[in-house]
């Protein structure tokens, strides 16, 4: 498989996540309950699979090699990409800090789910525009070689941990009792 091939299949992984956490806050908008476990699960695999993993293969080896193929990294679609990444960041240090908030009764319930509601959206258009723009702009400038040390250079960023929360993740989500045709709702 091709880095920009790999990468999408990480994208498609994150996006089940995303569809999985869409389920559990409407849930929780029915219930006005934070679902503390499954938010504590998602920090974990976004600072894991997302951002060490995910983040490490595009930040460390697609973007650099896209560099030295001559493609801006301060500006244009790097820079773009580089700025929402860090958006997502903050935005998850702000669902850690709510739910601590949430826990010690110092915030609502909506002041934890409204930032999970923004990572979402953040993280659907970011992915929207890496595999219909940015992958297709580094299809057309790198060479095999260039796709071969980009691929040799994701090896050491696969992270188990964060697979075994995206997976715990998913469970809890099937295993989540419909949000609509509830007879109790
Ligand atoms: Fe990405």
């Amino acid at each position: 498989m091709r880095s920009t091939e790999q990468l999408a299949a990480d994208h498609a992984g994150i996006l089940e996540v995303l569809e999985a956490l869409d389920g559990v806050l409407r849930e929780a908008e029915r219930t006005r309950t934070v679902p503390s476990d499954f938010l504590r699960t998602l920090v974990a695999f976004s600072q894991s699979f997302v951002d060490r993993c995910h983040h490490g293969k595009e930040e460390g080896c697609l973007f650099p090699c896209l560099a030295r193929l001559g493609m801006p990294t301060d500006g244009g679609p790097i820079g773009v990409m580089l700025q929402e990444h860090e958006q997502g960041r903050a935005l998850m240090r702000a669902i850690a800090a709510a739910l601590d908030r949430y826990e010690a009764g110092r915030a609502a319930v909506d002041d934890v789910l409204a930032p999970c509601r923004e990572y979402a959206d953040l993280l659907r258009h970011h992915i929207e525009k890496e595999n219909a723009i940015l992958f297709p702009m580094a299809e057309a400038v790198m060479s095999e070689d260039d796709d071969g040390a980009t691929v040799t250079c994701f090896a050491d960023k696969d992270e188990r941990p964060g697979e075994a929360a995206r997976e715990r993740l998913l469970q809890r989500a099937r295993g989540r009792p419909p949000a609509t045709g509830d007879p109790a709702s």
